[in-house]
């Protein structure tokens, strides 16, 4: 590719091993491409760790018949229209809903409103997504 470095890297040959093992059940066809996934994932957590503004998806299932619960969870996104871009609600069964909200803004604000909405109570279980607004990154 155009542009790219190579560069040689030095390791134990029971480290090298297990990695080429792990990344070939990935199916990955070389170690070049494993190892940029790896250095963007790892860019990515700095991203978050500096605070830097981010996008993600919280991903969560409650109970549609707890009282009061569907309402809060539109409240909350109403609230913070301004970090919330989209909602994808999907009725799962009679009663239990999986609904995922893509989220944007700097880690800290995405971190608090995802605990927000994992944390009402009646959600059965949520989970935070974070990744890249991919500006950063090649
Ligand atoms: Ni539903």
């Amino acid at each position: 590719t155009g542009g790219a470095v190579r560069f040689g890297v030095s390791m134990e040959p029971e480290l090298l091993e297990r990695f080429d093992q792990v990344i070939s059940r990935k199916g990955y066809t070389n170690r070049s491409e494993a190892i940029r996934d790896l250095i963007r994932d790892y860019l990515v957590r700095q991203e978050w760790e500096e605070g830097q503004e981010i996008v993600g998806t919280v991903t969560l299932v409650y109970d549609h018949h707890v009282r009061d619960l569907a309402e809060v969870l539109t409240s909350l996104q109403h609230e913070h229209s301004d970090r919330v871009l989209a909602t994808l609600h999907i009725h799962l069964d009679h009663s239990n809903c999986l609904e995922v909200v893509a989220v944007r803004g700097s880690s800290g604000e995405v971190q608090r409103l995802a605990d927000r909405i994992i944390g009402t109570r009646g959600v059965k279980h949520g989970r935070l997504a974070a990744t890249t607004t991919g500006k950063r990154l090649k």
